[in-house]
């Protein structure tokens, strides 16, 4: 017998149905007259995090909302992360009232804004932010850019509609937003760099949602810990060695280096190694030892330098 109810899955699942941990975002776009306009959102996640030309996220809004006007008409937006206040949660449950115009809500803005990092005419960010995602709509995708036709249909949209980018259902739309720029606060930027600790994570609430019609709920920032991979799974080092050297004819591996790579997952062990041929290669090194490691690891090595 199973050990859990069944729930009926109804419309926003994610609020009505479950408990989903969603981030606290605050979106700031153009609105007609130039001016930047915020308007808050959770659902808002990593879309294409590698292998692409470009990094994206993905926005779920409704369509008759400023941002999403706004969105179709200038495709540039901010996505400012705010760290656990509750005064700046009251604020952002006030920004995420519908039905108010950008002046209207803008009039009263508690946040501080300040120029972002990116040319051409651009939404303002918050100062407050941890951290800023500088964005552009990709409307190319699924020729979401035809649905610029469509802005102004504040009561509802009719069909036909795309299946992943624009206008995505009647009051939906969807948004791939390529990632332009993040912008961090220096004591965050600098973790991430040199290394993170406890102590240096933003303080980063977890929404989860509106409910019973009535409040949104949110859970306050708790200092993180880390849980370390598992032991017992290295590979074997003469395996290491054997894919290793027998990759390339012109990039060997010295047993020392082939030891950094015993803790890399076996499924992932050819693309690591490869990725370290295609370094060597690219700097024109024939034979990877510790030092070739250490620089091929610290992808953030150029940053150290500067
Ligand atoms: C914390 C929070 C998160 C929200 N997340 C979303 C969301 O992910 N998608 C959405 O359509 N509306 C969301 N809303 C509701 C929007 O904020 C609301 O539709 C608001 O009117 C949007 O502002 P705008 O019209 O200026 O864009 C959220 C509201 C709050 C307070």
């Amino acid at each position: 017998m199973s050990s859990f109810k069944d729930l009926r899955i109804v419309d926003n699942f994610y609020q009505t149905s479950a408990y989903f941990p969603m981030p606290t975002v605050l979106i700031s776009t153009l609105a007609e007259d130039g001016s930047t306009s915020i308007g808050s959102y959770s659902l808002c996640f990593p879309y294409y995090i590698a292998g692409k030309d470009y990094y994206a996220m993905l926005l779920e809004c409704r369509n008759s909302s400023n941002t999403a006007q706004n969105l179709l008409r200038s495709s540039v937006c901010a996505l400012n992360f705010i760290e656990d206040s509750r005064a700046d949660f009251k604020e952002a449950v006030r920004l995420g009232f519908p039905g108010e115009s950008s002046a209207e809500k803008m009039a009263t803005c508690a946040f501080k804004l300040e120029k972002g990092q990116c040319e051409g005419e651009r939404p303002q960010v918050l100062s407050s932010a941890y951290q800023v995602f500088e964005c552009t709509w990709v409307s190319e995708l699924e020729n979401a850019a035809e649905d610029r036709a469509r802005i102004g249909l504040l009561e509802g949209v009719d069909p036909p509609y795309r299946s992943f980018n624009g206008i995505t259902s009647k009051f939906g739309c969807h948004f791939i937003l390529k990632i332009d720029k993040i912008l961090m606060k220096e004591k965050y930027r600098s973790a991430i760099i040199n290394g993170v600790k406890a102590s240096s994570f933003p303080r980063v609430p977890v929404d989860y949602g509106y409910r019973d019609s009535k409040s949104f709920w949110y859970t306050r920032f708790r200092r993180p810990i880390s849980e370390p991979i598992p032991k017992g799974k290295e590979t074997d080092l003469s395996s290491v060695k054997y894919a290793a050297n027998r990759l390339d004819p012109e990039v060997k591996f010295t047993d020392a280096a082939c030891a950094m790579l015993v803790k890399v997952p076996h499924i992932f062990l050819k693309m690591a190694l490869q990725g370290c041929v295609d370094w060597a290669k690219e700097n024109g090194v024939t034979l990877i030892d510790v030092a070739e490691m250490n620089i091929i690891n610290d992808k953030r090595s150029e940053y150290k330098k500067k």
